[in-house]
């Protein structure tokens, strides 16, 4: 792993990005692991595609910054954190399909049906899934069994119907029949939301924080959460595709009601300020040692791509 001395955000998140590419790397290595049979060529082209092609890595950043601060074991949360990391890419490559969001431009490169085609997309996102587990379960992860099965089955947990893929479930009903503003927020919560809550969680859980502990830091994964969402829903407002390597302007055009059409951009910007405080505030009983997840909290509100 790189080195980890740097207090400043932005260094730090580049150091996390650097390990989780090459740990993104070697589980998509082309040879088959034992029990598998063949890795198919285009296939694993295709999860690389969706999966090395840049990303923020926030999600993994918040994980193995919520492990360190409680005392994790580095390397279990760096897979951890690429296990989760594999699902928001699979979650990207499939949002972005036609039947989707039909989306051309991802990270700043053509989506991963655009550079391979659609059926190889939704291999590589079932793939990607799949993946996660496998990284959570294998020996190499190495945590107490019970710990170990409790960040899959929050996983499981945040990444299916009753999270991420039914908050897309809504989303795309939302696109007929538009929801109400605590629709929004719920939707919000589960598309977008329970992932983040996840990587807060679980890095609480592969620390083996107490009960308060992993209480405390979900809640901050939520507010994390919501003010992630809101962040993307004011850059789809006011940002450009060359700043956000995505298409913009794409929730107006598909009369998407976000809390940004609801409450307009100069509240929206309030309620994240807001947010950054409440993510604060939760955290000041572990005083300055929490200063890197407060600031990643504030990037999440204030961020430009
Ligand atoms: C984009 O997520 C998709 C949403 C969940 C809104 P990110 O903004 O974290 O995307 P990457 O991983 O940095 O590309
Ligand atoms: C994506 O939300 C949510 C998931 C992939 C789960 P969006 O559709 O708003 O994300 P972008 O704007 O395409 O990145
Ligand atoms: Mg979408
Ligand atoms: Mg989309
Ligand atoms: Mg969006």
């Amino acid at each position: 792993m790189t080195g980890m001395s740097s207090h400043n955000l932005a260094e730090r998140m580049e150091s996390v990005a650097v390990d989780v590419r090459a740990m993104l790397e070697t589980v998509l290595e082309p040879a088959a692991l034992d029990g598998e049979i063949n890795r198919p060529a285009h296939l694993m082209a295709a999860m690389r595609h969706g999966a090395l092609n840049g990303g923020k890595r926030l999600r993994p950043f918040l994980l193995i910054e919520t492990a360190r601060l409680l005392g994790a074991p580095q390397e279990a949360a760096l897979r951890v954190a690429v296990a989760l990391e594999c699902i928001h890419c699979y979650s990207l490559i499939h949002d972005d399909l036609p039947a989707m969001d039909d989306d051309d431009l991802r990270r700043g490169q053509p989506t991963v049906h655009v550079a391979f085609d659609e059926a190889t997309a939704i291999l590589a996102g079932d793939a990607l899934l799949t993946l996660a587990f496998d990284i959570l379960s294998a020996p190499e992860t190495r945590l107490p069994p019970q710990t170990k099965l409790d960040l899959v089955n929050h996983l499981a947990r945040a990444a299916g119907a009753g999270g991420m893929v039914g908050g897309q479930a809504l989303d795309l009903l939302a696109e007929t029949a538009p929801p109400d503003e605590a629709g929004i927020v719920r939707l919000q919560a589960m598309k977008t939301g329970a992932l983040l809550r996840y990587a807060c969680a679980a890095g609480a859980i592969t620390a083996g924080a107490d009960a308060d502990d992993v209480a405390r830091m979900t809640r901050f994964g939520e507010i994390a959460g919501l003010a992630f969402q809101l962040a993307d829903d004011l850059l789809d407002v006011t940002s450009n595709a060359a700043a956000m390597g995505k298409a913009t302007g794409k929730d107006a055009a598909r009369g998407k009601g976000t809390l940004v059409s609801v409450h307009g951009i100069e509240a929206t910007r309030q309620r994240l300020d807001g947010l950054v405080e409440e993510a604060t505030t939760l955290l000041e009983p572990f005083g300055p040692k929490a200063r890197m997840l407060t600031d990643a909290a504030r990037f999440v509100a204030q961020r430009d791509r």
